[in-house]
């Protein structure tokens, strides 16, 4: 028997303002989708903005449905939006943002693991790291160079 340690390092920003100007507009966008959720039941409003490697910047929101598992998470929403949009563009950013309308929330927020799954899809695909910003309403800013480091042992199509 090995032993097998699996090691992420991720960066820590005391607060958005600590951000790189481009970096901090992504997640400005991002905060403006946040607000547009519909997030009726759960009260917790989720925005994500993608940067592409044009510069362009697209964005999704959480949308939740009276039958709860046919809503979708706000970083399914904006990666699939933009790769119906743009099949071939390359995502170099993705900024994360989390609102509860219940109770303000200062710690960073991370995807979910469907959201990470689908994330590495495109990050596979493209074969350059995506970097994984994200954060509560306020408060510390987390930063992931690539999908791979929130998703260790990552099943993608090289398995099929
Ligand atoms: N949610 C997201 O939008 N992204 C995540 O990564 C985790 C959770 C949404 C789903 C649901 O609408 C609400 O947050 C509460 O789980």
């Amino acid at each position: 028997m090995k032993k097998l340690t699996i090691e992420s390092h991720l960066e820590v920003f005391d607060t958005i303002s600590e951000l790189p100007d481009n970096i901090q507009k992504i997640m400005n966008k991002a905060h403006e989708a946040r607000e547009n959720a519909y997030a009726p039941y759960s009260q917790f409003k989720v925005g994500a903005a993608l940067e592409l490697a044009s510069g362009e910047i697209v964005s999704g929101n959480n949308q939740e449905n009276a039958a709860f598992p046919s809503g979708l998470c706000a970083e399914r929403v904006a990666v699939f939006y933009a790769g119906a949009t743009y099949p071939n563009a390359k995502i170099t950013t993705i900024a994360i943002t989390a609102r509860s309308l219940k109770h303000i929330i200062t710690t960073p927020i991370a995807p979910c693991g469907a959201c990470r799954q689908s994330l590495a899809e495109y990050e596979v695909n493209q074969k350059s790291p995506m970097a994984v910003y994200f954060m509560g309403e306020t408060g510390k800013v987390i930063r992931a160079n690539s999908v791979k480091d929130l998703l260790p042992l990552i099943f993608d199509n090289s398995y099929l």
